[in-house]
């Protein structure tokens, strides 16, 4: 991962911590990590975790991709360099979402093993939730929402995650989700249990 470049810097400790701020929100600051193809459903089932979880009062803010990269990561392309940079600074964002005490709830194709497991190891044990979205490449191409899948059978798109760039899937997710076999609400649902058996959320 990146080499820390400043010198001359010093980590302070903060008065109010992470747990005091937990007490306040009476929740669990915790990364929700979505994965999956272009159009596998991830930004769609993380928008209705949040939703679910904010019914029941908790704070949720989603990180999805599309949106991030109008932002912070304008300057990134979907170079393997580029998506690795993309992930680091989401991960260090949701990191930092967690530590506020939010739920944060991210949604990016994320296709390499290595940076998600990056995420995983920025925070405490079990205050990272990896939900695989998992539809096959067929499903997600006929879905084709934005219309990528088509540009990128063109060749108008280069290095297009499942076409032309690769998507390694994840081997031990806490979640997996089968969009193309399930309701939104079954998948939702499968997750909330998870989040319960973790004891993130009352059951
Ligand atoms: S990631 O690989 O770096 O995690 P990210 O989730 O931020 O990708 O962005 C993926 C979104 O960008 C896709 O849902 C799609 O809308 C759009 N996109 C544009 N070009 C590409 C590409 N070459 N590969 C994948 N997604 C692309």
């Amino acid at each position: 991962m990146n080499k820390q470049k400043a010198t001359n810097v010093v980590w302070h400790a903060h008065k109010v911590s992470k747990q005091d701020r937990e007490t306040l929100l009476n929740q669990k600051g915790v990364i929700i990590w979505t994965t999956g193809l272009s159009g596998s459903g991830k930004s769609t089932i993380a928008n209705e975790i949040a939703y679910k979880l904010h019914t029941i009062g908790k704070l949720t803010y989603v990180l999805d991709g599309d949106n991030i990269r109008h932002g912070l990561n304008k300057n990134l392309g979907f170079s393997p360099e580029d998506r690795n940079e993309n992930i680091r600074r989401i991960s260090e964002v949701a990191k930092l979402f967690s530590d506020a005490g939010a739920i944060a709830i991210t949604a990016f194709i994320s296709p390499y093993k290595k940076y998600r497991n990056f995420c995983r190891e920025l925070v405490e044990p079990g205050k990272f939730i990896e939900v695989f979205c998992r539809a096959s490449l067929d499903t997600c191409e006929k879905r084709d929402p934005k219309g990528l899948y088509k540009k990128a059978r063109e060749g108008i798109i280069k290095d297009f995650t499942g076409i032309n760039a690769p998507y390694e899937e994840p081997e031990n997710p806490e979640v997996i989700v089968d969009t193309d076999k399930e309701t939104i609400e079954e998948s939702v649902e499968k997750v909330l249990n998870v989040l319960k058996k973790l004891k993130i959320i009352d059951s």
